[in-house]
């Protein structure tokens, strides 16, 4: 919304400078750059081809690296930040993942417990309206899975957690975090720290199916 008023305002400003600028004729306007942009085209030297490359080049960059998109996790259905309820609402992981420590499968969190909460607190938030809408008709919200492990791997939360490895260890700043971003987790990330707490190595055995 923010950006289609700033473009539009920004589209403004043009027209009017165009207007005055060219005295109420914007036809000389157009027609002048039009002729400049084929002066450029026609005399394309080394320069322009240099100028062109570098654009493109410092273009795919940011789509690929910089982009804030790339920065941020998955969009999910409801935008779900646990910096506001890990970290300034400091709610537990495990009110949320209770089964973190006893089953493979920690699980998110079902409609019941986001309304636990919000039956009172900002219920009429149009975000906080979409859960009623999710509870009301028996469906799941479809959260965006983030974190991975390659299909043949067995992961279990259970020792990781007896042993006291921080959630953070694997999942980054998470109380931090507004969109969690994920991760494909790689054998040579689970082989460092099992290298340096001297844990099981024999990968067949422990870890692979
Ligand atoms: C233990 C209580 C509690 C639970 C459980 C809880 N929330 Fe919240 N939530 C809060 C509080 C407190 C706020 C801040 C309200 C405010 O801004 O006044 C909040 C704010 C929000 C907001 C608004 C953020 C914004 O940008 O204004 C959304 C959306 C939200 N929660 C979604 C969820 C979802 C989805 C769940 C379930 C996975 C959930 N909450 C579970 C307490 C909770
Ligand atoms: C108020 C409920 C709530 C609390 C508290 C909470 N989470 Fe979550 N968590 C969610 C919801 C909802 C999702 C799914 C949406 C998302 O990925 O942002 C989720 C997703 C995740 C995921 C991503 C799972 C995946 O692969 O998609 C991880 C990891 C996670 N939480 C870890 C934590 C940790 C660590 C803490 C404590 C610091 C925590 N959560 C606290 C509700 C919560
Ligand atoms: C040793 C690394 C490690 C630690 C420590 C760890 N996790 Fe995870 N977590 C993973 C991996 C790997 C996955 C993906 C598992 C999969 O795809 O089967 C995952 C997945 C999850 C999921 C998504 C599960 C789902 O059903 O989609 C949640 C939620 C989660 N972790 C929460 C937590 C919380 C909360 C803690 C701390 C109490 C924690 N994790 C500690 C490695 C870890
Ligand atoms: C930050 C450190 C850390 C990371 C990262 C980590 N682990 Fe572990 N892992 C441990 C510790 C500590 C234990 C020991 C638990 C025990 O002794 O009961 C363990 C134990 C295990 C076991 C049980 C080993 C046995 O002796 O049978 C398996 C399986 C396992 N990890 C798989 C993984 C996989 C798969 C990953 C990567 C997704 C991973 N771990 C990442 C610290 C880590």
């Amino acid at each position: 919304m923010e950006i289609l008023i700033t473009a539009l305002t920004l589209l403004t400003l043009l027209a009017a400078a165009i207007l005055i600028g060219t005295r109420g004729r914007p036809a000389r306007f157009f027609s002048a750059l039009g002729d400049s942009l084929r002066g450029i085209w026609i005399n394309r030297g080394p320069l322009f081809w240099i100028a062109a490359s570098v654009f493109l080049a410092l273009g795919f960059v940011f789509f690929f690296y910089a982009s804030p998109a790339t920065r941020i996790g998955a969009a999910q259905p409801i935008p779900f930040s646990h910096q506001l309820h890990a970290g300034v609402k400091a709610i537990d992981c495990r009110f949320c993942h209770p089964f973190v420590e006893r089953s493979a499968h920690p699980g998110l969190p079902p409609v019941e417990k986001c309304l636990y909460c919000h039956n009172y607190i900002i219920a009429n938030h149009p975000e906080i309206r979409k859960e009623h809408t999710y509870y009301n008709t028996n469906t799941p919200t479809p959260w965006v899975k983030v974190f991975y492990v390659p299909e043949h791997v067995q992961f279990n939360h259970q020792r990781h957690i007896k042993k006291e490895v921080a959630c953070e260890s694997c999942h980054g700043d998470v109380k931090g975090t507004d969109r969690l971003k994920g991760t494909r987790f790689q054998m040579g990330f689970c082989l460092d720290c099992h290298r340096q707490r001297q844990v099981n190595l024999d990968c067949w055995l422990a870890c692979h199916s």
